[in-house]
């Protein structure tokens, strides 16, 4: 098993040490076009395997060469946000960057599966779906399991249970029109409206909305890394250990929740071979509208993308 991880910034470099740390690849390739950070970046994570206890090798490059054959490949690479903008005012500035990293990475693996992270997230997954020419199964984008950790940590936090006893997901876009689904989040198997108040939920739905921008700006110069990473390395551990979780990520539709030719973010299975099922569930009239919406502000993005 061999990873690339596009891009050695704060999302890529933590992303590659995840995955080293809980040895997921027998090689980890990190390439990124600044001259040295990969290599020093790499090298340093390698030289806290013999500490840490992991053989994952760790590489880093700033040639895609180094990326042959590549099992899977996370695309972090572009511009984060800064204060006040959002995630679509990077469109195109991180369209030419996701666009030149899917060719260069074309040319030296044939039948990769690509996970993008880069934002705006559903219209870059996109962008790497049209330059990839892979199927639709093997290119999708990593928000929802971010978005639904950022849910169920601020549901933990407020009832001072387990996060591990929460369980939700998020549908929609990465974006300001994403869409919580209180009906099917649970604690410990209890549905959440049973255990707190509507305005309570809906005041946690509004946090998770802005999950993103409020870690903007505190940080001022970046955006958020620890839990971006966490949740691409547990999408990677279902692709490699074939567990077939049920993840929500942005997926093409092809008909399915009423949509087609977009990516938006919807529950599938992840195994080994990347997408294996869209998985869909019933929803209510308002759920529907609130996600159709969250689809007319993706289309919008696509539909400017030109590529
Ligand atoms: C976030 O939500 C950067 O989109 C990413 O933090």
């Amino acid at each position: 098993m061999k990873i690339t991880v596009v891009g050695g910034g704060f999302v890529g470099a933590t992303t590659a040490q995840r995955l080293a740390e809980k040895e997921l690849a027998d090689e980890v390739v990190i390439v990124d076009i600044v001259d040295g950070v990969p290599q020093g970046k790499a090298l340093d994570m390698w030289e806290s395997a013999p500490v840490e206890g992991f053989d994952t090798k760790v590489i880093g490059t700033n040639g895609y060469e180094e990326t042959a054959n590549s099992d899977i490949v996370v695309i972090t690479a572009g511009l984060p946000r800064k204060p006040g903008m959002s995630r679509d005012d990077l469109l195109a500035k991180n369209t030419a960057i996701v666009k030149s990293c899917t060719e260069q990475i074309m040319k030296y693996s044939s039948n990769p599966i690509i996970i993008v992270v880069s934002n705006p997230l559903d219209a870059m997954t996109y962008v790497a779906l049209k330059v990839s020419g892979l199927s639709p199964h093997r290119v999708f984008g990593m928000a929802g399991v971010l978005d639904a950790a950022r849910y169920r940590s601020f549901i933990a936090l407020e009832l001072d249970c387990s996060v591990e006893d929460v369980h939700a997901f998020v549908l929609g876009g990465h974006g300001d029109t994403m869409v919580p689904l209180p009906r099917y989040t649970t604690v410990a198997g209890i549905p959440l409206p049973d255990l707190l108040p509507a305005d309570r939920i809906e005041a946690i739905v509004d946090r998770t909305r802005n999950g993103g921008a409020e870690i903007v700006a505190f940080l001022k110069t970046g955006s958020a890394y620890y839990a971006p990473s966490s949740s691409v390395v547990e999408m990677v551990r279902s692709i490699v250990k074939n567990k077939k979780k049920i993840l929500p990520c942005a997926a093409m539709l092809s008909g399915e929740y009423g949509q087609d030719g977009i990516y938006v973010g919807v529950p599938v299975k992840l195994g080994k071979n990347g997408i294996e099922k869209i998985v869909e569930i019933t929803l209510t009239d308002e759920e529907q509208t609130a996600l159709n919406k969250s689809c007319e502000a993706v289309k919008g993005l696509i539909g400017s993308l030109g590529v």
